[in-house]
């Protein structure tokens, strides 16, 4: 008989369309990584995000900023939200408010981010854009701990995809997402397994023997 493997016990934040949650509820309900989505949260009511959260059978909860105008009070509402549904860590997907200390004290080391850029460069929004303006040749994505700053966060993995003569801004985007929906789901799992470690800003991968190897064989995640 085989035991249950523990699942990393999930709240997702998004404020659009949630193709990163989709990837995420994907991989949870096939199994592919040990992680139970427990809660969607999300600031806007009309957010894609929420309609995909139900649809997955997930409790889909919306905490308006607007409603909520002081932040203390707003990730107040976040914090209790998450706790109720018993979250233990929380993947932001595209949620556009900035957290404060206060709220990335209540969970520590457990708030993680992706954005679609290869940090350090082009942090805040439009990465996507920022890359193109700027001339690179290879632009990405990266999953990060969520600090105080604007993505500023210690970076956990990164995906990388060339920039093309011809691309745009659409383009590029897409190209970049597709790496998105891979590198979140494999970052989860490295953090379900309990694999990452931290040493300051850097973030290392344990390297042991894994069921979920082959999911998990990325050059760019160590
Ligand atoms: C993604 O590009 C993500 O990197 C950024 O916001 C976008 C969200 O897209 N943080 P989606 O809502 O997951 O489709």
């Amino acid at each position: 008989m085989t035991t249950a493997r523990q699942k990393l016990a999930l709240g997702v934040m998004v404020s659009g369309g949630g193709s990163n949650l989709q990837s995420i509820l994907d991989a949870a309900a096939s199994g592919a990584i040990d992680v139970e989505v427990k809660v969607v949260i999300s600031n806007r009511p009309q957010a894609k995000g929420l309609a995909r959260a139900r649809e997955a059978g997930v409790p889909a909860v919306v905490v308006s900023h607007r409603k909520y105008r002081e932040r203390e009070v707003f990730e107040d509402m976040l914090l209790a939200r998450l706790r109720e549904h018993g979250a233990q860590w929380v993947a932001l997907a595209g949620f556009m408010r900035l957290l404060t200390p206060r709220f990335l004290d209540a969970f520590k080391d457990r708030v993680i981010n992706i954005h679609p850029a290869l940090l350090p460069a082009f942090p805040g929004t439009h990465g996507q854009r920022q890359a193109l303006e700027y001339g690179v040749k290879v632009a990405g994505c990266t999953v990060h701990f969520v600090d105080a700053g604007t993505d500023t966060g210690p970076i956990i993995g990164q995906a990388a995809v060339p920039v093309l003569d011809g691309d745009d801004e659409a383009t590029l985007g897409a190209r970049i997402l597709a790496q998105e929906h891979r590198l979140y789901p494999r970052v989860l799992q490295l953090l379900a397994r309990g694999r990452v470690t931290r040493q300051g800003r850097r973030v290392c991968i344990a390297q042991e023997p894994d069921q979920n190897e082959a999911l998990l064989a990325n050059p760019f995640l160590g």
